[in-house]
């Protein structure tokens, strides 16, 4: 009997849904030769969940998530909801979603494919052979942290957003970096502002209590700031960034740029519930619905997913390659600058797949 896996998709907004039926189509097209079977359960989130249903996302959804064995998401955001309250923002289902598969571990790979050398903004010397890992606290930090508003007072209006965290749950996210760079190249650096801030005071001091656990593992400690120009400066010198929620989020933007394209990074999101994968881009909203967005993104999350998720590493890393072998023979998207053919996402998708099934 191959083995039944249930994922609820949420293509989401914008280019979401294009990216989707590209992993989706991934998915379909391993599932004989991986002996497994994959149920899909498709759901509206974000923009597309406000136009039928007035909200960015429905109990029903969070039920339906909870219940599979894993979530692929593609994009949430529109522009006609950015003047709407907090509560009634698409990009609300994403953080409800966090919340509530409790997926405080979101881990960011970014990682140069060689023939991308001279779509990078940095020089080739000081990218070839990038490889480091962002692990992002997700579902605490200035995102999640009360009091948060914004209140009308005699002085005028005042918007607070607040940075808390406990310290449960800075260890779990240390320790899981800590065992990551057991894997990969060894070293921490854990990214914080503690040189003004006391929630980083405390970040720093769990980090370092965890680090005890590990002395295999080199830890450094960088503020945040001078993490954000190490990146461009010297980037090779990463191996796992670990850091609070909203600083990953910016850093984790800044590393996908050097890969050449942000349409290419996947992400992870892991925790004590069902996983959830996404695309680290966005919705994109100006290439919506024209066949021109970068599926990689997407097809790379797939991989994650059969990594992390369903036991199959071997998969995951042919997929990654027929990637690079189709991007070697020049087949790219808009967003990527190398020489070859322009295609479109449905054609970039079905050579991958085309690819990653002749190496299975
Ligand atoms: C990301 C995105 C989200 C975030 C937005 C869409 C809420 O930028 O996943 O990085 O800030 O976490
Ligand atoms: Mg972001």
């Amino acid at each position: 009997m191959p083995e039944l896996k249930n994922i609820t998709t949420l293509p989401g907004d914008g280019i979401g849904p294009e990216v989707m039926a590209q992993g989706v189509a991934l998915l379909k097209a391993l599932a004989s030769p991986l002996d497994m079977q994959f149920e899909f359960s498709e759901d509206l989130v974000g923009g597309a969940c406000l136009r039928e249903f007035n909200i960015p996302i429905r109990e029903k959804t969070y039920t339906k998530c909870k219940q599979s064995d894993a979530v692929l998401l593609g994009a949430v955001g529109s522009p006609e909801y950015d003047n709407n309250p907090s509560h009634l923002r698409p990009e609300k289902a994403l953080l409800g979603l966090r919340a509530e598969l409790g997926v405080y571990c979101n881990l960011r790979p970014a990682q140069l494919y060689n023939i991308l050398i001279d779509a990078s903004p940095l020089k080739k010397e000081f990218i070839a052979g990038l490889d480091l890992m962002v692990v992002r606290e997700l579902c605490g930090g200035l995102y999640f942290g009360n009091p948060s508003g914004i209140e009308n007072t005699e002085n005028g209006r005042i918007g607070t957003s607040t940075m808390t965290y406990g310290e449960q749950e800075i260890r779990r996210i240390a320790i899981k970096a800590f065992e990551l760079a057991g894997l990969r190249r060894g070293k921490v650096t854990s990214v914080d502002k503690a040189n003004v801030l006391a929630v980083s005071q405390l970040w720093r001091a769990v980090v370092e209590e965890v680090a005890g656990d590990f002395p295999e593992i080199e830890l450094e400690h960088m503020l945040v700031d001078n993490c954000a120009m190490q990146l461009v400066r010297y980037p090779k010198q990463f191996d796992i960034i670990l850091t609070e929620n909203m600083f990953g989020d910016i850093l984790s933007d800044e590393a996908s740029q050097l890969t050449g394209s942000i349409g290419m990074l996947p992400s992870a999101s892991l925790g004590a519930g069902t996983p959830l994968y996404e695309p680290v881009h966005g919705t994109a909203p100006d290439i919506a619905g024209q066949d021109k967005a970068n599926p990689i993104a997407m097809i790379n999350s797939v991989a994650m997913l059969l990594h992390y998720s369903f036991e199959r590493p071997q998969a995951a890393k042919i997929i990654s390659n027929a990637v690079e072998d189709v991007l070697q023979q020049g087949y790219h998207t808009g967003d990527i600058q190398i020489e070859g053919k322009l295609v479109g996402t449905k054609e970039l998708g079905e050579r991958i797949i085309e690819e990653t099934l002749k190496n299975l």
